[in-house]
Formats: structure tokens, sequence, C-alpha cells
């Protein structure tokens, strides 16, 4: 199974928990390959099994809250997911509202089957990655063979 972390990151939170997503598959035996959204390509995309996308939230803590454009116009441009497993995450400092739903809701609507999600508190971000981890690849495999 060839899984891509794909991450956006403001800060740097989210790539350290993307970091900690990578390190936790490679600990399971899976080949990962960890990318910032900006520099992923088509075919990075289409040689993945399960794709995690993991994106900070932006908003006004009660209204408008959700990912950062990047991740909106990238969900409105990647590949065709059809036939893949996809996870999503956040990093969030107070409350990621509807950020997830968001994000899974586009992969979805490309043709993934979600098999995860998790929001992350800021200075909590790598604490819950391995259960994380080991829910996503769980729900993959009752998916089919990995
Ligand atoms: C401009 C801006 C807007 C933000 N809006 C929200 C918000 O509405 N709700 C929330 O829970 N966190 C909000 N945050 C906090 C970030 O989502 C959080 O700190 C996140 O972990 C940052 O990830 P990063 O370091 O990868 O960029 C905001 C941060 C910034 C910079």
């Amino acid at each position: 199974m060839h899984v891509l972390v794909l991450y956006e990151t403001r800060g740097g939170t989210t790539r350290a928990t993307a970091e900690a997503v990578a390190t936790a598959m490679r600990a399971r035996g899976k080949d990962s390959m960890l990318r910032p959204l900006g520099e992923v390509t088509d075919s990075h995309v289409r040689g993945a099994d399960l794709v995690v996308l993991g994106t900070w939230v932006k908003g006004f803590v009660w209204f408008n809250v959700g990912p950062p454009n990047p991740v909106r116009s990238w969900l409105r441009r990647c590949p065709e997911l059809g036939g893949k497993t996809a996870a999503v995450f956040c990093t969030y400092s107070v409350d990621p509202r509807d950020t997830l739903a968001t994000v899974a809701g586009g992969l979805h609507a490309r043709g993934a089957t979600i098999v995860g999600e998790r929001a992350f508190r800021r200075g909590h971000h790598t604490e819950g990655v391995k259960a994380f981890v080991d829910a996503v690849l769980d729900g993959a495999k009752s998916l089919g063979p990995t």
C-alpha cells in the first residue's frame, strides 16, 4: 500500500502532525510519501492507494471557519480519486467546526472512500497520532487487501 500524506501549513503545526502521521505509517510498514500540498503532483496522487490530507483551520472562531483557500482550491482540481481511500486531519486552536467535514466532503466528491477523520488541538497536535493511523489503516483494510 502506498500512502501519500499531504499537508497545508502556515506556522508549522500541521506539518509536525503530518510528519508524525508519515512516521507512524512507516512504523506500520507502509510506504509513505510526505508532501506539502503546494508541491504535490497529479502523479503523486495517482500513485497512492491511501491519501491523508491535513490542514490548519482558518476563520473567525465562530464563523467562516474551515480549511484555508489552498486546500479548497486543490480539492476542486485534484485528480479523480476513485478506488482510493482517504483520511483527513486538521490542527486548530479553538474549534475546528466543519473543517473535517468540508475536507472529507471534497475528497469524497472526487471519488475517495473516507476511512478516518481527526482534529488535533495545537499544543497537543501529535498526541493520538498513532491511534489515528491505526484507525485509518483498519478502515482501509476492511475495504480490501493492503
Ligand atoms: C489567520 C488565522 C485564523 C485562524 N482561525 C482559527 C479559527 O477560526 N478556529 C480555530 O480553532 N483556530 C484558528 N486558527 C488557529 C490555527 O488553525 C492553528 O493554530 C493551527 O494549528 C495552525 O496550524 P499551522 O501552524 O500548520 O499553520 C487560526 C490561525 C490563523 C493564523
